[in-house]
């Protein structure tokens, strides 16, 4: 064998397998036929995250929102040099990641891997072809933007129809822009262009936008959306894109009726697909695939080939999201190392984390949820309006809500939508992990004044303990 391991990408979790094998003394290697860090490095999280804050920043200052301070709002915005800095944060974090890899002596192949055989993979460059041998896999190849109707499959040039990758680059900023899509994606790409002053429509099929989280924190977000003249149009089913001419058209119903808007781009943000074509899995002495994902023991990470496991975006029911990744890349090397692991994932205790302002963050049970289930639960609720901390940053949309059992006093689960939620989120998860009592957290001192005191003046209202 020419390794004890050998990772097939290296976004969050193929990075994180790679180095924490290679830590625990196997001979490890990583294969990546694009840029180090994956999606979540160069054209996911880290720069959506730049872009919102320079976007933010851009804004302020053209809505001349810094009371005194003189009016120096004209002049066009340089998109050239907004994307030149989202970039170079890009940049910066793929070349850590390169850094890591000779930090923890991991060899580094560019090319694409294809299985062969159980224990062979080929890796297919520019320049060669090479086979390679090991104990271990780790398939951590991660998604890519879904399209339904196949215009990424035959792009047109200077097309206006885009997606994520496309709308981190363009290089004016669209009079108007439709979003369709109102889950992670579509939220953030639709509020940095309202920031940088396109006139967006933000289309979602569900009732709510980001279903899946509390219904009341798509409904915050919606309302709180409007208020700054971003344009949400739920209960909207698209049914056709096309782009005629510069001109890019939408159909849609709502309320059984069919609608047609009109925008000068169109940004699809309707999920995402795994990457698992071209892996050669068809070459496996077993079928480790279900509609395109890689299926998995959650326990272990392993497939039903035992020395082949897959973390991340490619895992069949597994949300895609960088830190999910992580922990599954430390499950899959605890089990590689030690044939055991000492820790399990939760799928309630995992954080859902929307960048937009205000911001969305949750885990556990919705309050819909916790209904459904018929469970003896509080929901405690009180709004940023309150916390004079949001009032003096003029931030103060949204609200903490924590459902608690009324038995056992402690946490089900916990939205925040407001200023820097997904900063203030993961006392509660600490609190839920370790199943600390609500008085627990009543009895840790906040400091005041912060946006986190509004979490222990929810917690004190289950003891009427509470001002507001
Ligand atoms: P998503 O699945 O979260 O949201 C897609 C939305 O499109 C859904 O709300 C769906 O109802 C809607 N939709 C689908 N077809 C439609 C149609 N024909 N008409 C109107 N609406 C339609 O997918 P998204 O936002 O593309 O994100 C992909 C993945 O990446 C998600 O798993 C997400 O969690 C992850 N991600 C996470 C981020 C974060 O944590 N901040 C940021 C970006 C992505």
């Amino acid at each position: 064998m020419n390794y004890d391991a050998i990772v097939i990408g290296s976004g969050p979790g193929g990075y994180s397998a790679a180095c924490l094998l290679a830590k625990n003394g196997l001979k490890t290697a990583v294969v990546e036929r694009d840029k180090p860090g994956g999606v979540c490095l160069n054209v996911g999280c880290i720069p959506t995250k730049a872009f919102i804050h320079m976007a933010e920043k851009i804004s302020t200052v053209k809505k001349n929102q810094i009371p005194g301070l003189p009016d120096i709002t004209s002049g066009p915005i340089d998109m050239t040099a907004v994307n030149q800095k989202v970039q170079s944060v890009a940049n910066q974090m793929s070349k850590g990641i390169d850094f890591l890899f000779k930090q923890n002596q991991v060899d580094y192949f560019a090319g694409q891997a294809s299985f062969m055989d159980d224990h062979t993979i080929k890796v297919k460059s520019q320049s060669e072809e090479r086979e390679w041998t090991a104990k271990y896999f780790v398939i951590a190849t991660g998604s890519s933007n879904k399209d339904f109707f196949g215009n990424f499959a035959n792009p047109q040039p200077d097309s206006h129809l885009i997606d994520s990758t496309g709308a981190l680059a363009l290089d004016t900023i669209p009079e108007k822009l439709i979003v369709i899509g109102g889950g992670a994606i579509g939220v953030e790409f639709a509020y940095i262009y309202q920031l940088l002053g396109s006139e967006v429509t933000l289309l979602e099929y569900l009732p709510n936008l980001l279903p899946g989280m509390d219904a009341e924190c798509g409904k915050t977000l919606e309302r709180s959306f409007k208020r700054q003249k971003l344009k949400v149009i739920t209960g909207a089913e698209v049914t056709s894109v096309t782009e005629d001419k510069g001109i890019c058209t939408v159909e849609y119903n709502k309320n059984d009726q069919s609608q047609s808007i009109q925008a000068d781009y169109i940004l699809l943000a309707m999920g995402r697909s795994p990457n698992s074509q071209d892996l050669g899995i068809k070459n496996l002495s077993a079928n480790i695939l279900e509609k395109g994902f890689v299926e998995v023991d959650q326990k272990t990470m392993a497939t039903a080939i035992p020395h082949i496991y897959a973390i991340g975006d490619i895992v069949s029911h597994s949300p895609m999201l960088a830190h999910v990744a992580y922990e599954e890349a430390r499950l899959a090397c605890e089990h590689i190392v030690n044939q055991d692991a000492s820790f399990s994932i939760d799928p309630q205790g995992i954080p859902f984390c929307i960048y937009s302002y205000p911001q969305a963050a949750a885990f556990g049970l919705s309050e819909e949820v916790a209904t459904e289930q018929g469970l003896d639960f509080k929901a405690l609720k009180l709004f940023f309006k309150a916390s004079g901390k949001a009032v003096a940053l003029g931030k103060s949309d949204g609200f903490v809500k924590i459902l608690v059992d009324n038995q056992t006093e402690t946490i089900l689960g916990a939205s925040i939508v407001g200023p820097d939620a997904t900063e203030i989120l993961p006392e509660l998860l600490v609190a839920y992990q370790n199943k600390i009592k609500l008085m627990d957290l009543v009895n840790t001192m906040h400091a005041h004044p912060t946006l986190s005191e509004l979490i222990w003046d929810t917690a004190k209202s289950f003891y009427h303990l509470n001002l507001h």
